[in-house]
């Protein structure tokens, strides 16, 4: 079965790959864009990039019902433990781990993390996933702009998803400049038009991104998906 990219608005999204769920950043309630209630989402994995409300979202909800393994750094997968998930896996930053669906490293992001509640969320993380069907996604999660990325685009990206609402993380100028960057056969906008402080025009963005680089615009609306494939 080939790789399922779906976006359920926001910076939450649906990765089916090989008989496999992964859900990124759960936040549904509360969200104005989402396209998924979380009671009706079953996955094995959770990934979180960091502690902020519209990326932890559903996750605890989500897990205790479902048995999911949540991922996220290791001071959010101690908070989860805290709140009665059963399955929380810690990582850092530059560490990867070989999952059943592939292998998972935690990129750098530049962002804050503080959970929910005040407590200390670790640093926030963009996610490299090199799918067991060859796919490689990078997901930048919150983040501003860096020249790593061009470390981390080393890896062959098939799909880039980079956040262009501006105001909490890179703009579209940035995004464009990240795309150089990364390099990726195809790159996808999340984290814009939730609300009025990150209003962005994906269709202008994507105007740009085809002109400007050499990667294909993917534009969603938040329940629409695309198939990623590795080539
Ligand atoms: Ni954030
Ligand atoms: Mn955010």
């Amino acid at each position: 079965m080939a790789t399922r990219v779906k976006w359920l608005g926001h910076a939450a999204l649906w990765i089916e790959t090989g008989s496999h769920k992964i859900l990124i950043d759960p936040f549904l309630t509360g969200n104005p864009k989402a396209a998924a209630k979380p009671e009706e989402l079953d996955p094995d994995y959770i990934l979180i990039s960091h502690g902020h409300g519209d990326h932890v979202g559903d996750a605890i909800a989500i897990a205790q019902r479902t048995g999911a393994t949540v991922v996220s750094n290791y001071e959010i997968s101690e908070w989860l433990t805290s709140k009665g998930v059963a399955k929380a896996h810690g990582m850092q930053h530059g560490g990867g781990f070989s999952f059943p669906f592939g292998r998972l490293k935690l990129t750098l992001a530049f962002h804050g993390s503080v959970l929910p509640d005040g407590s200390n969320g670790g640093n926030p993380c963009g996610f490299l996933l090199s799918l067991n069907d060859g796919v490689t996604i990078y997901d930048a999660a919150d983040t501003g702009l860096f020249g790593d990325m061009k470390l981390i685009g080393e890896a062959g990206i098939d799909l880039a998803i980079v956040p262009i609402g501006d105001n909490y993380t890179m703009g579209p100028d940035d995004s464009l400049r990240a795309v150089k960057l990364i390099e990726p056969k195809s790159v996808m906008p999340i984290h814009y038009n939730t609300f009025d402080l990150i209003k962005q025009d994906e269709h202008a963005w994507a105007e740009r991104v085809r002109k400007e680089t050499k990667a294909k615009p993917v534009v969603l609306n938040p329940g629409e998906s695309v198939e990623v494939v590795h080539g």
